[in-house]
């Protein structure tokens, strides 16, 4: 069987995920120092409230694991699947989200979503979530690329901006490849 991930032997800091070579972007402690951030402007904030945590599958899951480690607040936690990527490296502009678990009204809702890139998933979820009578909705997103939106949404807790190049690793994958990199890498032009 033919291996979707190969390390460039020569080269560490390069890797090959089916088509495509990838070049190591932010190393798994930086991930980890750029959460525990996050985390402390999040239990500030959220000292006298209980949030519930709605994580975006499947990209999501690594950073919402490590993220809600260093969460020190009463919380909740729930899943959300979307999907609009398939097999591609741009968006197909398409948005298919799966249904809500629970009723979400009168929650404080932290959307975690592992990356921003033209922001229609995060619109969709908004405008799906406001079509409950939740009692705050703000959004963390571990990296955000403020060069590829196409829809204005609201971060409140960004972990790092990016350029517009296509991310793989940290649970985020091309073509299902890749995810459980834990590194984050970027395309190589
Ligand atoms: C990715 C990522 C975000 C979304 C961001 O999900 O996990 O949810 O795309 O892109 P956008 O801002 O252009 O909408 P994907 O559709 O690849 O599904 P997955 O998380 O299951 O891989």
């Amino acid at each position: 069987m033919r291996k979707e991930v190969i390390f460039n032997e020569e080269n560490p800091s390069e890797i090959t995920v089916l088509d495509r070579v990838f070049k190591k972007f932010i190393a798994s402690e930086d991930i980890l120092k750029i959460i525990n951030d996050i985390a402390s402007r999040i239990n500030k904030d959220y000292a006298d409230r209980k949030p519930l945590f709605l994580i975006v599958l499947k990209g999501s899951v690594f950073f919402a694991a490590d993220l809600l480690k260093k969460i020190s607040v009463d919380c909740e936690i729930d899943t959300i699947a979307a999907k609009s990527y398939g097999r591609n490296i741009e968006s197909s502009g398409t948005v298919h989200l799966s249904e809500l678990s629970e009723n979400l009204s009168g929650k404080d809702i932290i959307i975690i979503e592992d990356i921003v890139d033209t922001g229609l998933t995060l619109q969709s979820l908004i405008e799906k979530l406001t079509e409950q009578r939740i009692n705050s909705l703000e959004t963390v997103s571990l990296l955000v690329k403020p060069a590829k939106l196409k829809s204005r949404v609201p971060v409140k807790y960004t972990g790092m901006e990016i350029p517009p190049d296509f991310i793989v690793g940290y649970g985020m994958d091309y073509a299902e490849a890749g995810r459980n990199l834990p590194d984050i890498y970027r395309l190589k032009a």
